[in-house]
């Protein structure tokens, strides 16, 4: 499964807007994992820096995020599909920063 959106400069910056209202406060302002309502579900959030994350494809991330995965809701009637690969987007940039 491949995004059938072209990334344009814009899809980042969409994408990190609607990490840090959606997604932050579970897996980290920066995608270690380590955000504050993480802890409180018995089950760590994923951490988009791991390899386990890193070495999966685009397809199997934006499939987990729009079906859930363990503790996480799915977010399929939430965003539109252009939503969510914007988001798969800036997961895999923050994977790769530090
Ligand atoms: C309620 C807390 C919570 C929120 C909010 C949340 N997640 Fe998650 N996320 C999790 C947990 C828990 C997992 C599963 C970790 C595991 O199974 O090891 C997960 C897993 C994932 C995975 C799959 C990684 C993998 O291979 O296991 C992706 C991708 C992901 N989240 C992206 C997102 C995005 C993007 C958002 C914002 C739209 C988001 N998550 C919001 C808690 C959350």
């Amino acid at each position: 499964m491949k995004s059938p959106y072209h990334e344009e400069p814009l899809t980042l910056a969409q994408g990190e807007d609607l990490f840090s209202l959606y997604c932050a406060s579970c897996h980290g302002d920066t995608g270690y994992g380590d955000g504050a309502a993480g802890g409180a579900l018995g089950q760590k959030p994923a951490n988009f820096h791991d390899t386990l994350v890193t070495k999966q494809s685009n397809g199997a991330l934006f499939w987990k995020l729009s079906n859930g995965k363990g503790n996480m809701p799915p977010f399929q009637d939430v965003f539109t599909a252009e939503q969510r690969w914007q988001l798969i987007a800036y997961v895999r940039q923050l994977g790769k920063t530090d």
